[in-house]
């Protein structure tokens, strides 16, 4: 954001943007969050948007449009062949990554579908930073091999690291001359690493991975989904990028890859996606599956008026005032928390605030999900959804065994020029109460859990009467608010 002191008050992050479109909100009354809590088998995917306050399951196609892409939208050159829209499209985003060729996708994992389909053989690695939960779902559909190289600082929620997105390359060269060059189906970085709070990833190990990935001729894959927050810590953080224009860190960063490919959700604040790719000989693997799976080339399974948004979020993703609005409101959020005792990611991150849920809740084991529990328990303090990132983001192994995450987070979203500064003091002061609260809460245990991402679609109860006891403290304390 841009360089703006108060004088007399307390700074507080300003906004560089004003409000033209709203959306009514109501909080529901306790006693239907409960019966909506339980109708949802504490589960935030299976609660309706219109019985949610604050919504902070994601930021995933739910960032605020600009009145650029609104506008942009009514002019979509709708067509299935060659739309002017697309051609758009293709330039902006070429030009940004630097790369030469572009496929469209309905979204980010259409693109790790198709990733697995052209570049991975049944028992291959895919090494990488960290996953995320689509990509490794579909790695290992494919019969692939997931394997990860952050530093051991990486995982732990509280540290100073600046980038703990970082790879530990040593460790990834030793792991390629292990198995062997061919067991590697390719490299794949992901900015702004999601599952372990929003983590950016240096510039420096963008780099020496590539270096690696060149010496041993394997495909160097960028996920830059969450690269706009990435960006902006390279700038802050990093001392090599802190004069650059958004645009040449951007470029530095991408000329590394062979492939990059994006959440448009995330990224360009419109619901699509799309890859790039270097060589003409990878593009057109990838460009003869789009009509089988996607759409035709020129519409790649979005709507057209996405694409024309797509567009100019991808061209706004070149604004820093754009880009810092969402890690300045995080790690506010962040420090009001952290300074109240409530154990957080830290440092801030970009796309959420996240809660150390081991460190919240240390009475509840992780096969009783504490972060799903400690989710249930905020929608009814305050009718807030957010998102479990912790053992119920895991599937079983093929045993049927619970595989323990390394992190146990609660994921707080907050999508981009959504929410306003009093509207994170009021979760941050439901959050404070149920940091106080934290004995009342207890574990969760399944009732219908599906094998496959089964935080999507599963049904869970509460392990005892925990639920029905911190509604009565609620009530003891809050009287008759909300
Ligand atoms: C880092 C990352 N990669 C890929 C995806 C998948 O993208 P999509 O939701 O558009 O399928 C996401 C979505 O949350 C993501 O955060």
């Amino acid at each position: 954001m841009a360089e703006i002191s108060f004088i007399k008050l307390p700074e507080v992050p300003l906004e560089m943007h004003k409000v033209r479109i709203v959306q009514k909100l109501s909080l529901l009354p306790l006693e239907e969050r409960v019966k909506k809590n339980k109708e949802s088998g504490n589960n935030a995917h299976w609660l309706k948007n219109e019985d949610v306050f604050i919504d902070m399951l994601t930021d995933s196609g739910v960032n605020a449009m600009s009145d650029r892409q609104l506008s942009a939208m009514m002019l979509a050159d709708d067509a299935y062949a060659g739309s002017a829209s697309y051609y758009k499209l293709e330039k902006i985003v070429c030009e940004i990554f630097g790369m030469k060729h572009f496929v469209p996708a309905h979204q980010g994992r259409a693109c790790e579908h198709l990733l697995c389909e052209v570049l991975l053989k049944p028992g291959q690695y895919v090494p990488m930073n960290h996953h995320f939960t689509t990509a490794r779902a579909h790695i290992l559909k494919s019969k692939g091999k997931v394997e990860e190289f952050l530093y051991d600082e990486g995982w732990q929620a509280q540290s100073d690291l600046p980038f703990k997105g970082d790879v530990d390359v040593e460790k990834l060269r030793d792991f390629i001359l292990k198995k062997g060059r061919d067991k590697i189906a390719f490299v794949r970085m992901e900015a702004g690493t999601n599952l372990i709070g929003g983590q950016p990833v240096s510039l420096e190990s963008f780099r020496k991975v590539s270096k690696l990935c060149r010496e041993f001729d394997i495909k160097y894959v960028l996920d830059a989904s969450l690269l706009a927050d990435n960006i902006y810590f390279n700038k802050t953080r990093e001392k090599e990028c802190q004069n650059m224009e958004i645009k040449e860190i951007i470029s530095l960063i991408c000329k590394q890859f062979d492939i990059i490919y994006f959440s448009g959700r995330k990224l360009a604040c419109a619901r699509g996606g799309g890859m790039c790719f270097l060589s003409e000989e990878d593009y057109l693997k990838f460009r003869d599956l789009t009509p089988l799976y996607e759409g035709f080339l020129t519409y790649g399974g979005m709507s057209i008026r996405e694409v024309e948004a797509m567009a100019v979020g991808m061209e706004e993703t070149l604004d820093f005032d754009m880009i810092s609005q969402g890690p300045i409101f995080i790690a506010e959020m962040t420090r009001i928390l952290t300074e109240q005792g409530v154990p957080m990611v830290t440092p801030a991150g970009g796309l959420g605030v996240h809660i150390d849920c081991t460190k919240f809740l240390p009475n509840v084991p992780p096969n009783q999900y504490p972060a799903g529990a400690l989710h249930s328990a905020l929608y009814l303090a305050a009718g807030i959804r957010g998102t479990e990132r912790g053992t119920l983001s895991e599937d079983r192994d093929k045993n049927g065994n619970e595989v323990i995450a390394k992190m146990e987070l609660l994921r707080l979203a907050l999508p981009r020029r959504v929410f306003t500064l009093s509207q994170l003091h009021f979760a941050a002061d439901r959050i404070i109460w149920l940091y106080e609260n934290r004995d009342l809460i207890g574990g969760l245990q399944f009732t219908d859990e599906p094998k496959v991402l089964r935080f999507f679609f599963g049904k869970l109860e509460p392990i005892g009467d925990w639920q029905k006891k911190l509604v009565k403290k609620f009530r003891k304390d809050f009287g008759d608010s909300l």
